[in-house]
């Protein structure tokens, strides 16, 4: 069982509700398969789907109100929150075409694990941007935190030659244009990119063999 303490609180209550939120939804899932009988089979399938749904509502909140404070970091944790909600539609995945993939045990321990981790190491750096009323939104504060980044997507350069790949696909003569500009996208890289890969995100189409390479991430000993 994960215990909520003080150590995890972040001060900012929309936030900190929602992971109390999803302690006890771990916590449930933990309930579910500590008490059920040896050898009986566990459905878990409410369970997953509950906290999949909880953790998608949180990462859009925290990421709104990033974008909204101007956290410097945005990318860098939408990424990490990507990451996490990828590995959780895999574990949906998985357990929907065959639950006996999935041991109740790593599934708990990799829930917990990230979530501990993921709000000491992760959340609370953004603690500061949110708290104050107008940090991070007075001009002062946007040339200081802002500029970096700023910086960093102006000199985001297209790829060297040799990381590029030559691609013959056949599309509406209408999307001509439309593809050539995503391809120019992705050879600057960026936010830009970055957003074209979140329109495409495969998740929805994700094969059985791309969900079990997320495996490492539950399968691992250094869930916490
Ligand atoms: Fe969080
Ligand atoms: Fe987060």
């Amino acid at each position: 069982m994960i215990k909520w303490s003080d150590k995890y609180r972040i001060g900012i209550d929309i936030i900190d509700n929602d992971h109390k939120g999803l302690f006890e939804a771990v916590n449930q899932l933990e309930e579910k398969v500590k008490f059920a009988s040896s050898g009986e089979k566990i459905e878990l399938w409410n369970e997953l789907n509950y906290l999949s749904i909880y953790v998608n509502e949180h990462f859009n909140r925290e990421e709104k109100l990033m974008q909204e404070h101007a956290y410097p970091q945005y990318r860098e944790h939408a990424l990490m929150h990507k990451k996490i909600k990828r590995a959780v539609f895999a574990i949906r995945k998985i357990y929907a075409t065959n639950s006996a993939l999935i041991d109740p045990q790593k599934l708990i321990a990799f829930f917990s694990g990230w979530l501990k981790n993921h709000i000491i190491n992760d959340d609370l750096s953004f603690e500061p941007y949110f708290r104050s009323e107008d940090y991070g939104r007075r001009k002062s504060d946007m040339s200081d935190l802002i500029a970096p980044e700023r910086l960093q997507l102006a000199v985001d350069k297209p790829l060297s030659t040799d990381k590029l790949a030559a691609v013959t696909v056949k599309v509406p003569a209408e999307s001509r244009q439309l593809i050539e500009r995503c391809a120019v996208m992705l050879c600057y890289g960026g936010a830009d990119a970055d957003k074209l890969f979140e329109f495409v995100d495969p998740l929805y189409g994700m094969t059985m063999d791309e969900a079990m390479e997320f495996s490492v991430l539950w399968e691992g000993e250094d869930n916490e």
